[in-house]
Parts: C-alpha cells; sequence; structure tokens
C-alpha cells in the first residue's frame, strides 16, 4: 500500500475526476452473471484511459441485496458474490498504482433487518444489541419524519412480532435505523470506517448522513448531533489516515447542506444536491439564471474543502428540493414516459433523459468539470447507455456495463437472460449502438469527446482547482458564463444552454491585454480592448484563457484567493 499512503496528501480531491461504480454491473470476471470485484480490476485500464481519478465502489459488504447493498448483513466482510478481501486489496493496489484512488459506501444510518445485530435485538427485550435500534409501543414517534421511500413504505415505523414493538426506518422496512444515542453504535462505526480504511481505502462516500439521530418534534434530519458525529469521525481520520476523504449524501436545501462543511471541520466534500436537479431546468428553460443564484449561494466552499458535483447517479434524480412548479416542469420535460416517475423523481439515465444528444451531454459535463470542486460521472454515462423502465425500483439505471455490442453488453460470459439483470435491449441506448469497443478511438463518439474533454481539464488542473468563481454577464440570456481566476491566469467558461445559435459580449478587464487561447469547446472570439465578442452554436461550450500580468501585490478579491 506505499502508493496509497502517498496519494493520501492534501485535498488531493480537487484534481480528480471521480467515477461512481455499482459494482454488481460493472464487469463479471467470473462468468456467474454478477460484477464483482475483480471486474473492476480487470477494467481500470479503461478508467485510467479515460481520466478518472477516483472510483467510488457501491457497498460491497456482505448484504441481503434487496437495496443494493445498502443492507449490510456483515460490515467486515465482503460479499461473496462479489469477491474476496484479497480482491479488494488488489483492486486498491492496482488502482493506486495508476494513480486512481478508491472510495469505498459508508453506510451509517442502517442495517440489514437480516443482520445478527438485529436478529438479536428483536429477540431479546435484554440483549445489549436492544439498545442499538429505535422502539415504540406505538408505532407514533417522530411524526415529523418525512418518508423518503413514500411509493413503497407508508411510515417510518414497522411492527415486528419477535420484537413485539414498532422498529424504526428511515428507508426500507427491511432497514432498521440504528440508534445513535448508544455509544456503542457510534464506536462501531468508528471501527468500521478504520477497517476498511486500513485496507487502503481512500474515504468514503458516505450514505444517508442526515439522518442518524431522531428528536421528537423535530424532522428528524439535519440535527446538531450529527454534525457532532461526523466531526468526530473526521477527527478519527485526520488523526490516523490523514488525506482520506468523506463525501456526504445530504439532499437537504441550501442553508442545511452547506452546513456539512463544518466549517472545514466535517466533510471535505459534499454532494451538490441543490445544483443537480436545477442543471436540468436550467437547460429547459434555456435561462441560466437559477443556476447563478445556487452557486453563488453555495460558493465558496469552506477552506480545504469542495463541492461533489453529478448529474446522475444510481438513485432517481430526486427532485425533493424544489418547488411544486419546478418539478411540474421538471416532470413535463424528462418524466413524460410511463413509469419513470419514482418516489417524485426520476428514474431515467443522463443520454435518455438529454434526447441522446451527445453535444448536450458534453456540455453539461463540461460544465461540471469547470465549477470550483469535482465532478463525479456514473459509470455508462460517457458513453451514453440508456435505461430500462421495465425493471423494477431504480434498477432500470443500474443495468450490465456495455463493454461491447454483443447482447450481454460484453459485460459476462453468459446470455443476456442469465445476468444479474438484462442489459438496456433498445436499438438507440443498448449495446449495439453504444459500447466501449465501438467507441473508443472514434473521434466523434461520446466517449472520445468526454475523454478528451477530461484530459484537457487535467491539462489545466491548476488552473481550475481554486474556489474562484465569478459571474459574467454575456448579454446573452441563454448563455452561462463565469471566470475561474489564477493569479496567472483567467479562464472563461461560456455555455450556450440553448438549442440557437447566439453572439454576445463579455466585458475584460483593463489588465487583460493577452490574445485568448481556447482550451476545449468551440467558440468564434474577436476581442477589442475592452470586450470579447463570441459566437457559439446551439449547445456548444468554450473554455477560453487570458493570461494576465503576473502581479502577486495586485491582490485578488476574496472569493479568488486559492486557499488550498
Ligand atoms: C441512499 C442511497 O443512495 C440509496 O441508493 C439507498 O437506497 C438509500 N440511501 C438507503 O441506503
Ligand atoms: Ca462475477
Amino acid at each position: 500500500m506505499v502508493a496509497g499512503s502517498s496519494l493520501r496528501s492534501g485535498a488531493w480531491f480537487r484534481t480528480a475526476v471521480f467515477y461512481e461504480i455499482p459494482v454488481r454491473s460493472f464487469y463479471d470476471s467470473n462468468g456467474d452473471g454478477i460484477g464483482d470485484l475483480p471486474g473492476v480490476t480487470e477494467k481500470l485500464g479503461y478508467l485510467s484511459e479515460l481520466g478518472v481519478g477516483a472510483v467510488w465502489l457501491l457497498p460491497f459488504y456482505r448484504s441481503a441485496w434487496r437495496d443494493e447493498g445498502y443492507d449490510i448483513t456483515d460490515h467486515y466482510a465482503i460479499d461473496p458474490s462479489l469477491g474476496t478481501i484479497d480482491d479488494l486489496d488488489r483492486l486498491v493496489q492496482e488502482a493506486h498504482a495508476r494513480g486512481i484512488r478508491v472510495l469505498g459506501d459508508l453506510v451509517t444510518n442502517h442495517i440489514s433487518i437480516d443482520h445478527p445485530w438485529f436478529q438479536e435485538a428483536r429477540r431479546d427485550r435484554s440483549s445489549p444489541r436492544r439498545s442499538w435500534f429505535l422502539w415504540s409501543d406505538t408505532g407514533k414517534e417522530f411524526s415529523r419524519t418525512r418518508v423518503i421511500f413514500r411509493d413503497v413504505e407508508p411510515t417510518n415505523w414497522t411492527w415486528d412480532d419477535l420484537a413485539g414493538q414498532y422498529y424504526f426506518h428511515r428507508f426500507y422496512a427491511t432497514q432498521p435505523d440504528l440508534n445513535y444515542d448508544e455509544p456503542a453504535v457510534r464506536q462501531e462505526m468508528f471501527r468500521v470506517a478504520r477497517f476498511w480504511l486500513g485496507h487502503g481505502l481512500d474515504g468514503f462516500r458516505c450514505d444517508a448522513v442526515p439522518y442518524l439521530f431522531k428528536r421528537e418534534g423535530t424532522r428528524c434530519q439535519s440535527l446538531p448531533e450529527v454534525h457532532v458525529f461526523f466531526k468526530e469521525l473526521r477527527a478519527v481520520l485526520d488523526a490516523e489516515f490523514p488525506g482520506a476523504v468523506l463525501v456526504a449524501e445530504a439532499n437537504q436545501s441550501i442553508p442545511e447542506t452547506v452546513q456539512y462543511f463544518g466549517d472545514s471541520r466535517e466533510f471535505p466534500m459534499v454532494m451538490h444536491f441543490p445544483l443537480m436537479p436545477n442543471l436540468y431546468l436550467a437547460l429547459a428553460e434555456e435561462d441560466p439564471r437559477r443556476l447563478r443564484h445556487v452557486l453563488q449561494a453555495t460558493l465558496p466552499a469552506p477552506p480545504g474543502c469542495g463541492w461533489a458535483y453529478f448529474l446522475r447517479n444510481h438513485d432517481e434524480v430526486t427532485l425533493e428540493q424544489v418547488s411544486d412548479d419546478e418539478r411540474e416542469m421538471f416532470l413535463w420535460v424528462y418524466g413524460k414516459y410511463p413509469r419513470t416517475v419514482l418516489n417524485g423523481g426520476v428514474r431515467r439515465r443522463l443520454a435518455p433523459m438529454l434526447d441522446g444528444d451527445d453535444t448536450t451531454i458534453v456540455l453539461m459535463t463540461a460544465l461540471l468539470l469547470s465549477l470550483p470542486g469535482a465532478a463525479f460521472l456514473y459509470y455508462g454515462d460517457e458513453i451514453g447507455m440508456g435505461d430500462r423502465l421495465d425493471l423494477p425500483d431504480r434498477d432500470g439505471v443500474r443495468t450490465p456495463m456495455q463493454w461491447t455490442s454483443a447482447a450481454n453488453a460484453g459485460f459476462s460470459t453468459l446470455p443476456p437472460e442469465r445476468l444479474i439483470r438484462p442489459p438496456v435491449d433498445d436499438p438507440v441506448y443498448g449495446p449495439a449502438a453504444r459500447n466501449v469497443a465501438d467507441e473508443r478511438g472514434r473521434p466523434d463518439s461520446l466517449l472520445e469527446r468526454i475523454r478528451q474533454l477530461i484530459a484537457l481539464w487535467s491539462a489545466h488542473v491548476d488552473e481550475f482547482r481554486s474556489e474562484a468563481f465569478l459571474a459574467a454577464e454575456p448579454q446573452v440570456p441563454s448563455v452561462f458564463a463565469f471566470w475561474r481566476d489564477q493569479p496567472a491566469t483567467r479562464i472563461l467558461c461560456l455555455y450556450n444552454i440553448s438549442r440557437a445559435s447566439v453572439s454576445g459580449t463579455v466585458r475584460l478587464d483593463p489588465e487583460l491585454k493577452s490574445t485568448p487561447t481556447v482550451l476545449a469547446g468551440e467558440a468564434t472570439l474577436a476581442r477589442s480592448d475592452s470586450q470579447l465578442s463570441f459566437d457559439l452554436a446551439g449547445r456548444r461550450f468554450a473554455w477560453i484563457r487570458f493570461a494576465r500580468p503576473f502581479a502577486p501585490s495586485m491582490g485578488l478579491p476574496a472569493s479568488s484567493v486559492d486557499r488550498l
């Protein structure tokens, strides 16, 4: 793990593109129809070619698999269907050798109903495990707590005959919540984190963080106790595994979400849930104003921290934080097909949501990359693969990765009907049309365009890694424009989110005397002393760099200072 430790210095996550992998859906190395850890190891070459700097693996622990591994039955074991602990060690070692970090998923809020901890607790009121869970004789407590899987679960309390009481669950009834007022539970989770970091992981995406503590009369989310717990966990990690990163999954309002940075003492990274639905809404409206508002309300992240941006993940696009009108518009544009809506959100992949338009996918990916923080890509979105609305729950966005044009997508040696999930089978987004083998090396393919984009971003990562973000006024309503500043350069990012070609101008500071260079994208430019004129075709973008006269004493605006 030598390479591992050297990778763990500083805020490395500001210079990495993250790639999310549901292990069971990625690559099946031993022909049993289930993607596995050695399968991920085999595909590291692909990830490294794509320019990925870190992978986030969905839970690989022993599980009852009723919620894609988020229902753990043994926190200290790899699920046998995915491999062994040696397989994980090898994966980490080989990833590190390629400069790729590996994040696990830390599932603290709940466990599987089949976990021995719950089995002991439910059978015996005097068991020391009883206090590890939340019990009730009436099931009426915490009535202000919203139900998250509202299409499936009517309530957060379920009666258990064996226990003779109700138990509390924020998610499925098969996932009893742990009781974080029990000190032994908190200690156990520290042990779990230490155990996997000890196996060389570089950190965790932390599942469902707002919900750990419950207090009567509250909505039981983002309570002060939650922040205390994660600050403690962070302190343990900083002391014992310096550089390990924690990424918060906190799907909350803006003020609640920003609190998870905890003034640089809690999560180094927080998923930008407030921005995500607005990216799609802005595109539908061809108006970027809402993006400017959200970013101005959430930037800069505190020192040493950064936002984690994403377009899609393994869940539905959640619309919990948008207004009723916005939800209606979102579903009108992106949720038109039957069976699209789940728990009020949209269970679709990126490509079908964007009508299979590669240019728009590139535009949105470029936008994520150029914001201060880090971009998280979801496996398969880089090739434009689709989804299956006929599969239950969120399985439709977790279908086998499309490696080749074969009917089984080259995911396994087995025929399609024997795989963990059937591959996408439609002619537009299925393996015949969208797959790694055919897209690799073909200059106009989505994969190649995304790969080049990441390569360009990586080549200029020192210019993109600061928190500096200044909105610009391009005089065209459909163009989202901002500056990313460094002492030696300024990069102007322009995104035409409408389908129409546009022309506009951006005012230039008198200090910018240099000739601009287009780093990525396509724009026609003309500059005068005081302004830059540009033409951008529909859904096109450009990253335009100006050298600035190097004058360290000049002083940048407070929000522009690189504090890493
Ligand atoms: C959030 C995860 O992203 C989701 O997939 C899971 O179902 C819930 N947490 C419960 O663990
Ligand atoms: Ca397998």
